[in-house]
């Protein structure tokens, strides 16, 4: 297993791109299931996600085009309704292929993902959607078999805002017959760029980034071409590393505008922070102050920045009250940043992290994919050498993060 090895110290400096977001990568892949004609995707980043993504639709009987950033999909050949579990157990956003496989086949066979590090990540949201829009749906042997001659629009509530169950229905609703309103939905970002993808494919959909989208049902969608938006914790995730080793840098190919809650943390915390068009630019200064949180759904503070700005209060001036809303068991990082001499006492779904005056290297093991980050943000500052171990879980969610580290002048390296 890959290891990555990290000397602290180094001020963060220079530029570097920011690549296409993950999260909206994932759903607007799937989309491509809706229709039989060839739909092309630009800024898909490398990830280990997307390819597992890309070879579950090529089981399925989809042609597959890719190259560099660029993909392309034709889903004419569709003809396996089926993500087998071997697949969907190595990732679990497979889920979001359930709901363009009811509405283009009229059936699916789904393995349910089952839970991971950070929760038990439940997918009865989805199924009660699928559900009031008329599919039958029977989970057995651990699988979601959903079958309909063809889904009718409903009135759908969600008892939480769930990102990708917000994204499924969309999916569904958009070749069901009548109208759907999703209510509750979640107003994240990735939403809309999947609505807007959906659109560009000749969906009827309006309200996406409110918490009620109407989708009027259509027979059939068309081929189209649409880049992924920038991706906004990756964004956030270098902005704390170079907050953290007091740098200064410019991530281009970004924007702030989604990043408003995280942006808004960090200059609390001391840095400043300059937004234009296409870019963003952080200067932090030698010692942050500790910044307390809170997260919820959109456009509140992002769940999948928790552990990274704990990472960066390890080391801030005072104590910093971090509470997690989303998921129950999404404090795995604390334990590890302990070993790197942080002081962080968990209460519950709650972290107090008191500011010390310094970390210190230590080996140290990945557990999901941003507790990693946080252990890669930690090594920055510490003094000596980190280890971090398993960084598989990284590289789901990290284009080329050693070279993009390097050219801002981390002390990094990867050890095979
Ligand atoms: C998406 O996960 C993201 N993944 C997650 O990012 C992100 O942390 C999460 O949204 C919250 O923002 C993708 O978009 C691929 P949810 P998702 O459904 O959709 C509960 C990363 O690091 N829930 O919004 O799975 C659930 O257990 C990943 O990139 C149900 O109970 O999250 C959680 O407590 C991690 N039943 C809460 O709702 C359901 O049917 C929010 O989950 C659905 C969700």
């Amino acid at each position: 297993m890959d290891k990555l090895l990290i000397e602290g110290g180094a001020r963060l400096s220079g530029e570097v791109a920011i690549s296409g977001a993950k999260n909206a990568a994932l759903p607007i892949l799937c989309a491509a299931l809706l229709t039989a004609e060839p739909v092309t995707f630009t800024n898909v980043p490398q990830l280990k996600d997307i390819g597992t993504l890309l070879a579950l639709l090529g089981q399925m009987g989809v042609k597959v085009e890719r190259a560099g950033d660029t993909v392309t999909l034709y889903a004419s050949g569709l003809n396996n309704p089926v993500a087998p579990y071997e697949m969907v157990k190595t990732m679990r956003a497979s889920i979001l292929v359930l709901g363009p496989l009811v509405a283009r086949c009229g059936e699916a066979r789904v393995s349910l993902p089952g839970g991971c590090a950070i929760g038990a990540r439940p997918v009865d949201q989805h199924i009660k959607g699928l559900q009031a829009m008329g599919a039958e749906v029977r989970v057995e042997h651990g699988y979601v078999h959903a079958t309909v001659p063809r889904l009718k629009g409903a009135r759908l509530f969600t008892d939480m805002v769930t990102v990708t169950g917000t994204e499924n229905l969309m999916m569904a609703a958009a070749l069901a017959d009548g109208e759907t309103v999703i209510e509750n939905a979640a107003r994240e970002p990735e939403v809309v760029d999947l609505a807007n993808c959906l659109v560009a494919m000749g969906a009827q959909i309006s309200g996406a980034g409110s918490d009620v989208i109407r989708i009027r049902g259509v027979d059939r969608l068309h081929g189209a071409t649409h880049r992924i938006m920038p991706d906004r914790i990756e964004t956030g995730t270098y902005l704390c590393a170079a907050a953290v080793t007091g740098g200064s840098v410019c991530l281009t190919g970004t924007s702030s505008c989604y990043l408003d809650a995280v942006i808004d943390k960090l200059m609390d915390a001391g840095c400043e922070v300059v937004s234009e068009r296409d870019a963003i630019s952080l200067s932090a200064p030698a010692r942050l102050n500790a910044v307390s949180l809170r997260t919820a759904p959109y456009p509140a503070f992002p769940t999948d920045m928790q552990a990274q700005f704990m990472a960066i209060n390890c080391v801030a001036n005072g104590v910093a009250m971090i509470r997690e809303t989303i998921f129950e068991n999404r404090f795995m990082h604390a334990v590890e940043l302990q070993r790197l001499g942080a002081d962080i006492r968990i209460d519950g779904n709650t972290a107090v992290v008191q500011g010390v005056a310094r970390l210190e290297g230590a080996t140290v093991m990945a557990t999901d994919l941003r507790a990693s980050a946080s252990l890669v943000v930690a090594g920055l500052v510490a003094e000596g050498e980190t280890t971090i171990e398993r960084i598989y879980h990284l590289d789901r969610g990290y284009e080329r993060l050693e070279d993009k580290l390097a050219a801002l002048g981390a002390k990094v390296r990867r050890l095979t």
